[in-house]
């Protein structure tokens, strides 16, 4: 029994219909392999509201359950308060995280915002590309990308907070 708050992490893209809720459910499977549920809550969320309440994207749900990977919960937008709840807010893109430190600035909060790649060890060019008016073949690679990113994303959480199951 742990009596320490949990750590906070929330995955923001523009629509939370693609990768952001894959993030989420990629992350969560990771961090459950590892024992660490309970210890590291996590949520989605898009700079945009042009999705609002809409289940994941199908393309990138089928993607990741081929993957074993169940997509969960609805479209929302971030807001201001995200940026004082959550301890890690991390982008998709360098467009998103621009939007997310607008909104550091505006609300004061104290969340640590970067973007997934900066844990990428095959960063490419820092983003996880935006798949959605793309084909079949974005949807894979976004998923390999963010598997990959999130992974290593975890061993910094976790060296950094001394977590271990
Ligand atoms: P996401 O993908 O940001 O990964 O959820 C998108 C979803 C919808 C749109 C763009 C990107 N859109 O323009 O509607």
């Amino acid at each position: 029994m742990h009596m320490t708050q949990p750590i906070r992490v929330l995955f923001v893209c523009l629509g939370n219909i693609c990768r952001s809720p894959l993030a989420e459910a990629v992350f969560r499977h990771q961090v459950r392999e590892r024992g660490l549920e309970g210890r590291i809550e996590i949520d989605s969320a898009g700079t945009s509201g042009y999705h609002r309440g809409s289940p994941p994207d199908r393309r990138s749900s089928e993607t990741a359950r081929r993957r074993g990977i169940e997509l969960t919960g609805r479209s929302r937008s971030v807001v201001a308060d995200d940026l004082n709840r959550f301890d890690y807010v991390i982008a998709m893109d360098a467009e998103n995280e621009g939007a997310l430190r607008d909104l550091l600035r505006a609300s004061g909060g104290s969340a640590r915002v970067h973007r997934l790649r900066e844990w990428d060890p095959q960063p490419g060019d820092g983003d996880v590309p935006d798949p959605y008016y793309g084909g079949p073949r974005g949807f894979e690679d976004v998923h390999d990308i963010v598997e990959r990113a999130s992974a290593a994303f975890l061993d910094h959480v976790v060296r950094e907070h001394g977590l271990h199951a």
